[in-house]
This record gives structure tokens, C-alpha cells and sequence, in this order.
């Protein structure tokens, strides 16, 4: 058997006759940018989260950048986050043109350490940007709080969590905005680039709304700016998976729950920790090999059977090479969890069309490495 990491092909052939009706409808109505397609995306989105204003853009980077843009944070600030992301957390801060300062995980849920927080607070720190890394939600009660004590910005960093939620909190309520992506592999994600940004807060809807559009709002009227905008094709997709993305994020669970009831009790990799009450929509499925030397040997007996595993984030971005390529950076204190987070993860199959016979192939091979492993 083959099992592939993504289901791209097979989740268009479940909503085909939708998406192909949005697509028409966008191409006959003759506008394509900032059209009525993205307003009402954008409306599904800022009711789909509970906030006042979402605001399409062209990718999640840019919905990083330009949320620290719009908060007035740039050159000579700096900006907490962690090393264990995705490269483009930390790009982001570097292109709004602040230092990018980064601390540990949490040692279960990988998710930035509300703990080591605070040591990495200097009189220009201006904000945090918390990852909810792998459709896990970080804890936000803990880092508003170190927020408000130290008057910060918070920007949730949700390329890979959408719909998920803590114990009592949802994402875009306790922070300044929330930035997701919806490149294809993320859980609502479009044939392309694109991405948003969710704000209660008003000034900001209006400064990224205006940044995006070479910094007008008006026809023949601009201020610096840039292009950044989500098109009308893109929002015409997105606009029919976001209504199937909970029940898609649902399914995630269920395999989730599967896969842990048949790894558990092996004795060579730890699995994923779902902090209690909170709503894990699993973007992905990651197990952590004990000793990072088995890492390479696990993902190789993987794909020699037949299963396309992989590794987010292999390398920690202080440990890519030429870091930090002239930028303002600084690491606070060990961040000995990220780096063993990088050294040791393995990421699973892991898309809502999987099925449970894949899913069980996975398992039975992961244990047959497991077995053979010392
Ligand atoms: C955590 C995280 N932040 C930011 C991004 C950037 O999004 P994009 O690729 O749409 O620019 C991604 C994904 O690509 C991501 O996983």
C-alpha cells in the first residue's frame, strides 16, 4: 500500500461541483480583485471567528508583517516568538524591519513556553507572536497576561490552526490579530497562495486593508503600501471549504484518536500531547523518536514502505545555515525543547480524506520499525 501525506486531489473531488460553481461565477462576473467574491469571504471569515473584520491577503507571511505593521511596530523593536515554527514566523518580523527575539517551547505541547517569556522582555519589546503550532492552540490565557502586565501586542500567529480553541478562550479573542495562511496544505487551504488576518480592532482592519492596496483606500489616492491582496478566485474556494472545515477538522480528530490508540505503548517515540479542554484540529500529527539519531531511520523505513512521513521542522531556524543572514536576532536563555522538538519529530499522514485502512498500514508499520528499533 501507498499512503500519501497530503489529499489535495481527493478533498476537490469531494467538494468539486462547489468549488467549479465559484469559479464560474467569479470568471462571469468580470471583477477579480477586491471583487464581491472576497467581500463575502472575507464576511464568512470574520463571522466564522467570531470577530469584527477579517482582511484577505495574499499569503500568511504577509498577514504576519503587515499586522506588525499596522500596530506601528518596526525598526528598533523587538518581537518574542519561538525557534521551533515555521521559517516564516521570524521572516515576517525581520521583514517589518524589528529584531526577532526567541525563547523555548513548552517541553509537551511545543507551542511557545508562556514561562520564558518574561526574561526575554527588554523597554523595546513591543510584541508576542505566539505559534499555535501543529492545530494545537498556545496557552493565551498566560501570554495576554504577561501582555497586559507589560503593555505588548499580540499577534497569533494560526497558519495551522483554524477552528481549533483552548479550554475557554477562541483564537482572534485574546489578541490584537490572529494571521493564518491557506496555502493548500494547511487545513482550509486554496489551489495557491493566500492568507488573512482577523482583528477586533478596527485601526487595523483599516491600516492592512489600505497596506494591502498600495496604501489606498480611495481611487488615485496613496500613501506607502504594498500588494498583498487575497483574489477573488482564491476567496470563491475558500469561501465553500470554510463551510466543511469544522467536519473536516473533526475527521482530523477522529484519526488522531485512532493513531494514538494504536501507537501507544511503543517505546521509541513519544506521541502528540493534547492539552485537556483544548480543541487540537491536528494540521499535523507528530511523533517525537526518543534519540534524534533515529529520526532519519524512522522517516527512511517509512518510505521504504510505501508512506510519505516528514519532518516539521527538521532544522530550528538559529540552526539554518547563515542565521541569521545580517538580521536583527537574539535567542534568550536554553531553548534545549525546540531543538529536540527540530532533532526528533516525524510528522505523519495526516489530511481528512485518509481512511482508516491507511491510517491502520501507517500504525502497523510505524510499530514494525518500533519493534526492530533498540
Ligand atoms: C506557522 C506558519 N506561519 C506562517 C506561515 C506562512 O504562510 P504562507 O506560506 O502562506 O506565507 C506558515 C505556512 O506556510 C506557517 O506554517
Amino acid at each position: 500500500m501507498k499512503v500519501g501525506f497530503y489529499g489535495h486531489v481527493r478533498q476537490y473531488h469531494n467538494v468539486k461541483k462547489d468549488i467549479d460553481a465559484n469559479i464560474q461565477k467569479v470568471l462571469e462576473s468580470g471583477e477579480y480583485v477586491t471583487g464581491p467574491m472576497l467581500k463575502q469571504f472575507e464576511k464568512e471569515l470574520a463571522d466564522f471567528h467570531g470577530t469584527k473584520f477579517a482582511i484577505g491577503l495574499a499569503n500568511g507571511t504577509d498577514a504576519i508583517w503587515l499586522a506588525l505593521m499596522a500596530l506601528g511596530v518596526g525598526p528598533g523593536d523587538e518581537v518574542i516568538t519561538h525557534p521551533n515554527t515555521f521559517f516564516a514566523t521570524v521572516e515576517a518580523i525581520w521583514i517589518a524591519g524589528a529584531t526577532a527575539v526567541m525563547v523555548d517551547c513548552d517541553q509537551k505541547t511545543r507551542c511557545i513556553d508562556p514561562a520564558r517569556i518574561e526574561a526575554a522582555i527588554t523597554p523595546k519589546t513591543k510584541a508576542i507572536i505566539p505559534v499555535h503550532l501543529y492545530g494545537q492552540c498556545a496557552d493565551m490565557r498566560a501570554i495576554r497576561k504577561i501582555a497586559d502586565k507589560h503593555k505588548l501586542f499580540v499577534i497569533e500567529d494560526n497558519a495551522q490552526a483554524i477552528d481549533a480553541a483552548g479550554a475557554d478562550f477562541r483564537i482572534g479573542e485574546l489578541s490584537d490579530a490572529a494571521t493564518t495562511s491557506f496555502i493548500i496544505q494547511k487545513n482550509l487551504g486554496t489551489n495557491g497562495d493566500a492568507g488573512a488576518v482577523v482583528t477586533n480592532n478596527p485601526e487595523v482592519d483599516r491600516k492592512i486593508r489600505k497596506l494591502r492596496n498600495h496604501g489606498s483606500d480611495k481611487r488615485s489616492c496613496h500613501s506607502y503600501g504594498f500588494n498583498s491582496r487575497l483574489d477573488d478566485l482564491h476567496a470563491g474556494i475558500l469561501s465553500v471549504k470554510l463551510k466543511h472545515i469544522h467536519e473536516w477538522n473533526d475527521l482530523r480528530r477522529k484519526l488522531a484518536v485512532r493513531y494514538t490508540a494504536g501507537l501507544k505503548g511503543a517505546a521509541n517515540f513519544t506521541l502528540p500531547y493534547e492539552t485537556p479542554g483544548h480543541r487540537h484540529v491536528f494540521h499535523l500529527y507528530v511523533v517525537e523518536t526518543k534519540k534524534a539519531a533515529q529520526r532519519d531511520d524512522l522517516l527512511k523505513f517509512l518510505s521504504d514502505n510505501g508512506v510519505d512521513a516528514k519532518s516539521h521542522y527538521p532544522i530550528a531556524i538559529h540552526k539554518q545555515e547563515g542565521y541569521p543572514w545580517g538580521k536583527q536576532a537574539r535567542i534568550v536563555g536554553s531553548v534545549a525543547n525546540a531543538e529536540q522538538n527540530a532533532a526528533c519529530c516525524v510528522s505523519l499522514p495526516m489530511f481528512p480524506e485518509l481512511t482508516n485502512e491507511e491510517v491502520d498500514y501507517v500504525i502497523a508499520k510505524v510499530l514494525e520499525w518500533d519493534k526492530k528499533t533498540k
